[in-house]
C-alpha cells in the first residue's frame, strides 16, 4: 500500500516540510501561499492545547459549514482531509454495487476500494473532448451501479462542467443511485456559488458533495476536508469512519480561521488566474496547448512527446510536474504553485522540449 511508495521518496536531503528552497513543486494541485496570517496564528493558538483530543473546534466547523450552506449539522461530516470521508463514502458504496466514473477523474479512494476486491470502478468510454459526457453516464447507470462519482470541476482535466447541465444529471441519476459531486476546486472557479451542487442535498436529491481545505485554502498538510449529505448517509458513511477522533487540533484551528477568509481567497484566486497566463502563454509560445481550467492547474497536450519522460525531464531542471494517467500518454499536469516557480517550469519548457523532440 502507500506507505512502502512514500518510504521510497525519502531522501536525506529531502526536508521534512515542503520542497526544498529552488524545487518548484508544481506536482500536487496546492496553494502554496497558504496558510494565511490568520491560519497561522489560529494554529499557534490550538498547538498550545494540542494534549487535548479535538472534540470542540470540530463540532465548531461543522456548525460553521452547516450554517454557510443553509442546513443543519448532521448533514456535515469532516475528515483529514476529505481523503477520510471520499474513501468511507466509497467503501460504503461498494458494499451495494460498483461505483461509476468518467474515464478520467480524481479516482484515488475508489481504487482503493477496487483493490479490496469488493467491487469496481466502471469507466465511461474516453471522451475526445475529455469532457465528461452526462447523456452516457446515465445510460450507464444500471443495476450493478451503486455510486455514481462526477468531480467538478474535474482533476487531472480542470474542464468544468456545466452547473446546469451537471443539475438536471444529478436530479435524474440520483433516483438511480447516489451521486457524489467532488468539489475540491470550486472555490477555484469564476463562480463558485453557482456551480456548486450543494442545493440538491438540502433539496433532499441523493447527492454527496465534497470540498476540501487543502487547495483554495492551502492547507493541504493541515488535513481537513468534508461532506455535505443527508443525515442518513452521513450516519451510513460514519460506519466506515472515525469521527471527531480522526482531527487534529492545528488543522480544524486553520480551517476555522480561513473558511471565511474572502482576502486570502480573493488573492489566491488572483495568484492562481496569473499562473494559469503564465503557462497558457508559454505553452502557446511553444507550439502546445492546454485545456481551459477553471482550477489550480492545467491539463497540457504535448503532442508526440510522452508525458513521463517529460516530467523526468522536467525534473532535472527542480521542476515537479506529474506524469502519465493511465492511457493519456501525451497528456501533462501541472499545478499554479507560487508564481517564481511557475516561472520555472516556464523557462524549463523551451529547453525540456528542445531536448525531447
Ligand atoms: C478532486 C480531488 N478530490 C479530493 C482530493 C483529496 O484531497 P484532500 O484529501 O487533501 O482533501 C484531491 C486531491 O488532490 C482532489 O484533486
Amino acid at each position: 500500500m502507500g506507505w512502502a511508495k512514500d518510504a521510497a521518496k525519502m531522501t536525506r536531503l529531502t526536508p521534512l516540510y515542503g520542497p526544498a528552497p529552488g524545487v518548484a513543486k508544481l506536482n500536487a494541485n496546492e496553494n502554496p501561499y497558504g496558510p494565511s496570517k490568520k491560519a497561522l496564528a489560529a494554529i499557534q493558538e490550538a498547538s498550545l492545547s494540542g494534549s487535548y483530543y479535538a472534540d470542540q473546534s470540530a463540532m465548531a466547523l461543522r456548525a460553521m459549514i452547516a450554517e454557510r450552506n443553509g442546513v443543519d449539522p448532521e448533514y456535515v461530516a469532516i475528515s483529514s482531509g476529505s481523503s477520510g470521508v471520499l474513501a468511507a463514502t466509497a467503501i460504503n458504496a461498494a458494499q451495494s454495487g460498483n461505483i461509476l466514473g468518467p474515464d478520467l477523474f480524481w479516482d484515488t479512494t475508489s481504487l482503493a476500494v477496487e483493490q479490496q476486491n469488493v467491487a469496481k470502478i466502471v469507466r465511461l468510454p474516453k471522451d475526445a473532448g475529455l469532457e465528461i459526457d452526462l447523456d452516457a453516464m446515465y445510460a450507464a447507470i444500471d443495476d450493478s451501479i451503486s455510486m455514481v462519482q462526477v468531480v467538478n470541476p474535474n482533476n487531472p482535466t480542470g474542464l468544468l462542467t456545466d452547473p446546469v447541465a451537471l443539475k438536471a444529471f444529478c436530479i435524474k441519476a440520483s433516483k438511480k443511485a447516489t451521486v457524489l459531486v467532488d468539489e475540491a476546486y470550486n472555490e477555484v472557479t469564476d463562480a463558485p456559488e453557482s456551480n456548486t451542487m450543494v442545493s440538491l442535498v438540502r433539496d433532499g436529491h441523493d447527492v454527496i458533495v465534497a470540498r476540501t481545505f487543502s487547495k483554495i485554502y492551502g492547507l493541504a498538510g493541515m488535513r481537513i476536508g468534508y461532506i455535505i449529505a443527508a443525515p442518513e448517509t452521513i450516519e451510513n458513511i460514519g460506519k466506515y469512519g472515525i469521527g471527531s477522533y480522526g482531527l487534529n487540533q492545528a488543522g480544524l484551528a486553520a480551517a476555522i480561521a480561513s473558511y471565511e477568509d474572502a482576502e486570502f481567497m480573493d488573492a489566491s484566486r488572483a495568484k492562481i488566474r496569473e499562473g494559469r497566463e503564465m503557462v497558457y502563454s508559454a505553452l502557446k509560445e511553444n507550439g502546445l496547448t492546454g485545456l481551459p481550467s477553471q482550477t489550480n492547474f492545467i491539463f497540457a497536450d504535448l503532442g508526440s512527446i510522452n508525458a513521463q519522460t517529460f516530467r523526468e525531464a522536467m525534473e532535472k531542471e527542480n521542476v515537479l510536474i506529474r506524469g502519465i494517467y493511465r492511457d493519456y500518454t501525451n497528456w501533462s499536469r501541472v499545478s499554479m504553485g507560487r508564481l517564481e516557480h511557475v516561472q520555472m517550469y516556464v523557462d524549463a519548457l523551451p529547453k525540456v522540449l528542445s531536448q525531447l523532440s
